[in-house]
């Protein structure tokens, strides 16, 4: 029943028990999860559980962190990794983190266009990540044409005008544990506004736990927390909230479950 579109499985903090975590979370209605990759490491690591878990799809790129040190030949490797198997199902992580500021602005903004030709080439959704960088991701969003392929801007936590714009793009918007905490005003306005046909759940993982898990490692059955608030912003059930926002995840992503 639940369908995470953002997880981070092949980080080390899940070495030790790995499978027997799939397992729990194929038994609490974890139905798909979609790990998304930092870097190209990661983007092998990502092949790897798709390769292995059915219910694991796998989202290639390189997050604005990690795209400082690539080279030239990066694209031609992503183009081969996002071909390699029917199971990539989006361009990701990809975007503009001005929080960090790990790789120079411009670099982060040339590596981001990069990212989605490549995804419009393959024809495949673009998973974003924008972090004190609102109107430039914006921007360049809108500038590249990135709604031909459409995508899912994850942990939304922009405003509700530009919430509205990027879904009149077909864009989705990604809700996880930040909707949880305290002093999400901003957030819980975009949740109650905007039709549950637009939203899409998304763990993080092992990131951003939500309430009552905040502080701990974080992982997809979780996920009914998340579901569980946004059920009482829009006052419909918590089962309402997973039913409608998988069927928006495989619709965006072209899955079938
Ligand atoms: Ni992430």
């Amino acid at each position: 029943m639940y369908f995470d579109t953002h997880a981070h499985y092949d980080d080390e903090r899940f070495k030790g028990d790995q499978q027997e975590l799939f397992g729990a979370m194929r038994q609490a209605g974890v139905d798909a999860i979609v790990n998304c990759a930092s870097d190209l490491k990661s983007c092998q690591s990502t092949l790897k559980l798709a390769k292995e878990y059915e219910f694991v799809f796998a989202a290639v790129g390189v997050h604005p962190h990690e795209v400082g040190s690539l080279d030239e030949d990066a694209v031609q490797r992503l183009y081969q990794y996002a071909c390699q198997t029917e199971k990539v199902v989006a361009i990701g992580e990809i975007g503009l983190d001005y929080h960090y500021d790990f790789s120079p602005r411009d670099v982060q903004r040339d590596w981001f266009v990069e990212q989605i030709e490549l995804a419009k080439e393959v024809e495949l959704p673009i998973i974003v990540h924008s972090r004190e960088a609102a109107q430039d991701t914006f921007n360049v969003i809108e500038g590249s044409d990135a709604a031909d392929v459409g995508g899912v801007i994850h942990s939304y936590s922009g405003d509700l005008p530009m919430a509205r714009a990027y879904v009149d793009m077909g864009f989705y918007l990604g809700i996880g544990g930040m909707l949880t905490f305290p002093n999400v005003k901003k957030l819980l306005r975009v949740v109650e506004e905007i039709d549950l046909s637009h939203l899409l759940l998304e763990t993080d993982a092992p990131y951003l736990a939500p309430v009552p898990r905040r502080g701990e490692r974080n992982d997809s059955r979780n996920l009914r927390y998340v579901a569980e608030k946004i059920a009482e912003i829009k006052g419909i059930s918590a089962e309402e909230v997973a039913r409608v926002t998988s069927e928006n995840a495989c619709r965006l992503f072209q899955v079938a479950l």
